[in-house]
């Protein structure tokens, strides 16, 4: 079976790409236009495999899709390319909506005519594949409800705007032409290879550098943790057995405040690569300026990807991130460049940034409290 991963050079498509080579029965394109998040060295453990090979290229090139898609046979495609981290959205949307809006398009667009071209026989077996996110449904309150596959899209962000953009093209491109698409949205993802402007690696890292430890607002904003490898065979079910026309929730029932995450991260490097002195990292946690229109708690049922496809997560939130913790301890390598040369780890998403001591912390949350947009939770369809 023939992949074409896209965006297979960032955070979840290398760990996609590393778990589909480990079996020998596929072969896997990736294809990725490697922008200041695609990094080669993150697929160092396969790069010489037999049944793997990188092309650079632009999901917006339509040519250039449709021409790999031909020469490498391609069965399956994963959609994964994209602009991903929310506060860039924040400091320019542009280019999320190139990439994500119109490269889906475009990317569409190849794959129909791929897919139109194939024989009878092959056709219904074709899938497009697209990634998504939970960030799509938009706010949840802190006291209840869970994300289902049918609730409905109320995105908050840049990023999760042109996210549900790009799955009702992806949609409609099914409804309409009748191409094969599966769809899965999954909750925020943690891991080895996370780029260092994501919250957990940033956190481990400005430890490690005894810089602050930015939390936004009160820290009191909640999130649903996936380990990247749990999500990465989530993403070949989803690909190999999902049903055309249907999406699939995928979660880690690991629910946490951000301080909550900020703070295990901090015991943990206690324990690991205990600071001089004597002092707790925690000391390091500094309340930063929150995030505009910041999303207070996203949570996924993952019934329908358990029930369906038989997919359940393997580690949980405190094996994972000790996983996560020692893989960076373990491979400067990888980090040191990224932080030396492409991203130091400054505030992005907001502009010029007030910081006060943990103590004066604010006891309200964004979107309840400073918003404008406040709760849009009320009268959506979420499981409780
Ligand atoms: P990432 O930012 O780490 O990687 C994105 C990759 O896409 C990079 O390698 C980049 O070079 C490539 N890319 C960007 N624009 C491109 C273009 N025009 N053409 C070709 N390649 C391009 O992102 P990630 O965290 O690995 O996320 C991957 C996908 O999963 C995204 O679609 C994201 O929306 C989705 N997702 C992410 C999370 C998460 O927690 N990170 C959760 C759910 C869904
Ligand atoms: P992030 O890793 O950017 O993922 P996403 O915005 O896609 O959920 O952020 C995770 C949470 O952590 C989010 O609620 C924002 C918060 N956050 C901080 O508190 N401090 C930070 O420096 C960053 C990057 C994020």
């Amino acid at each position: 079976m023939n992949f074409l991963v896209t965006g297979g050079a960032g955070f979840i498509g290398s760990a996609v790409c590393r778990h589909l080579c480990a079996n020998p029965a596929y072969r896997v394109t990736n294809l990725d236009k490697l922008t200041y998040a695609g990094n080669l060295a993150s697929l160092r453990p396969i790069e010489n495999a037999h049944n793997y090979r990188f092309e650079q290229a632009d999901i917006c090139d339509e040519r250039a899709v449709l021409e790999i898609l031909r020469r490498d046979d391609i069965d399956i495609v994963m959609n994964l390319a994209a602009e991903s981290h929310v506060d860039r959205s924040i400091d320019g949307p542009g280019a999320f909506i190139e990439t994500n809006i119109v490269g889906t398009y475009r990317i569409l667009n190849a794959a129909l005519e791929y897919w139109r071209g194939l024989s009878e026989e092959r056709k219904p077996g074709f899938r497009f594949h697209h990634v998504s996110t939970d960030e799509v449904f938009g706010d949840l309150p802190f006291d209840g409800g869970m994300f289902v596959e049918e609730t409905p899209y109320a995105p908050s962000s840049p990023y999760s705007a042109s996210k549900a953009a790009s799955d009702h093209l992806v949609r409609a491109w099914h409804e309409t032409y009748g191409l094969p698409v599966v769809l899965s949205n999954c909750s925020n993802n943690y891991g080895p290879y996370h780029f260092p402007e994501k919250l957990i690696p940033l956190v481990i890292l400005n430890a490690l550098d005894e810089k602050p430890l930015p939390v936004y607002g009160a820290g009191a904003n909640v999130r649903d943790w996936l380990f990247v490898e749990d999500h990465a065979r989530a993403l070949e079910l989803v690909a190999t057995k999902g049903q055309p026309g249907e999406s699939y929730n995928v979660g880690g029932n690991s629910e946490r405040t951000n301080l909550g995450v900020v703070e295990t991260i901090c015991g943990l490097l206690d324990l690991k690569r205990p600071r001089a002195g004597g002092k707790s990292y925690r000391d390091l946690i500094t309340f930063v300026t929150d995030r505009p229109g910041h999303d207070r708690r996203y949570a996924i049922d993952a019934a329908k990807i358990a029930r369906d496809l038989g997919w359940a997560p393997r580690e949980n939130f405190d094996s994972g991130l000790a996983r996560t913790v020692d893989w960076y301890l373990d491979n400067k390598w990888w980090w040191g460049p990224i932080r030396e040369q492409r991203y130091d780890g400054e505030r992005l998403g907001r502009g010029r940034v007030e910081t006060r001591p943990a103590a004066s912390a604010p006891i309200e949350n964004a979107k309840s409290e400073s918003s404008p947009t406040g709760s849009k939770a009320g009268s959506r369809k979420v499981a409780t």
